[in-house]
């Protein structure tokens, strides 16, 4: 066995009608609570409103910050100004993974005197941050980026010279992870669909990183399960089907843990890149191309023979729980679970990168910013092309 080392994880409550008891984990930070939510996530449903009002009801002072689309150095440096010196005493996130991303960035630059950029790895003059923040408590209303689970924030800066990378330290993990299902049965289709689908890269990219252990492989197994189980029900009947929406919730907070732990592959090397050079949401850019991208990847690990077998052995295992299918031997599994992501892509209708403005043109500068991360096999330029080619 390799050696390994593991995060700790914040202390999670999970369940339906978990959410209630925010207000009172609030209180064990004090009486001002910084809210930052996505534009649309209050409005969405009646159950968030409800939810501010409780914190309101129970004399907490809540100032309430909005995020718009992905947070950018922008976003978290106007918020750190506006509420700075507001005394605030915790930062409550709830929302899908850019409003949890900004929440955790903004909890980790308040006590900063300091641009966010600095801190953000891979910028010019990068510093490691100390770790130095606010208590975090993250209320996911999707199922996702897992990022209630991680120790990284997500930051983007869209354009010619754009870039979509990471502030990140131990301490970044959230305090308390609030994972309640009922908060995410008015999540539309099209959001379930490709934040679901985010999930299910991130558990397949970590179970075959070179830098899994064999906690990361269990836990992304276990994801992998709930996620087979509960993914197109919670599509297809979201707004009823809690039973689907816990097991997504699980699958995705899985994903968190399994991700931080051993790295993500390919698919999440073209989500830095290709987020940073145009505006697609995450999901539906790793939704659009985990089947080409997977394919790929067993081609080449197929090439490569025996030493390949330990990386195709999990992604066989991969294709087992999502065919519900025990029996098949590694090859016939690996086969199933391309046949599974190929009509899961079919079946949702996934956005092509062309409908975000990306064409031919694009391909060259694209590729030669992409890092393959820890993906299980190193990809070349043109089969890097030709992931992207598939899906133009
Ligand atoms: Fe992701």
């Amino acid at each position: 066995m390799n050696s390994f080392s593991l995060l700790s994880q914040p202390r999670v409550l999970f369940g339906r009608g978990e959410a209630d008891i925010l207000p009172s984990l609030i209180r064990q930070f004090g009486n001002t609570v910084l809210l930052v939510t996505g534009d649309g996530t209050l409005h969405r449903s009646g159950r968030l409103v409800s939810l501010v009002d409780a914190m309101r009801a129970e004399k907490l002072l809540c100032y309430h910050y909005t995020v718009e689309g992905e947070p950018s150095p922008e976003h978290v440096d106007r918020s750190v100004e506006q509420y700075g010196s507001a005394g605030i005493n915790v930062v409550v996130a709830i929302g899908g993974g850019s409003a949890l991303d900004a929440g955790k960035a903004i909890s980790a630059m308040l006590l900063k005197n300091e641009p966010v950029e600095r801190f953000i790895e891979g910028q010019p003059g990068y510093r490691e941050h100390d770790g130095a923040k606010m208590p975090f408590i993250a209320v996911p209303t999707t199922s996702g980026t897992g990022t209630e689970a991680t120790n990284n924030a997500v930051i983007s800066h869209v354009g010619k010279n754009g870039y979509k990378r990471s502030l990140r330290h131990p301490a970044f993990i959230p305090e308390f992870a609030l994972i309640d299902p009922e908060l995410m049965l008015s999540l539309p289709r099209s959001l379930t669909a490709a934040s679901g689908m985010d999930a299910l890269t991130q558990l397949l990219e970590s179970l075959v990183s070179p830098y899994g252990s064999p906690y990361t492989d269990a836990v992304a197994l276990s994801g992998i399960e709930h996620f087979s189980r509960s993914f197109m029900r919670a599509c297809e009947n979201g707004d009823k089907d809690i039973e689907a929406r816990g097991g997504m919730a699980y699958a995705a907070f899985m994903s968190g843990i399994a991700l931080a732990n051993a790295g993500l592959g390919i698919v999440h090397g073209f989500a830095s890149s290709i987020g940073g050079y145009v505006d697609i949401p995450h999901g539906t850019l790793c939704a659009s191309l985990l089947f080409s991208a997977t394919r790929e990847n067993i081609t080449r690990l197929f090439e490569k023979g025996e030493d390949a077998a330990y990386f195709l052995a999990k992604y066989a295992k991969a294709g087992r729980l999502l065919n519900a299918d025990s029996s098949l031997n590694t090859d016939e599994a690996c086969h199933a679970l391309l046949e599974k992501l190929e009509s899961l892509q079919d079946a949702l209708t996934f956005p092509r990168l062309g409908a975000y403005g990306i064409g031919e043109k694009d391909l060259e500068l694209l590729v030669s910013g992409t890092r393959s991360k820890s993906n299980p096999v190193e990809l070349s330029r043109e089969s890097m092309r030709k992931i992207l080619e598939e899906r133009l």
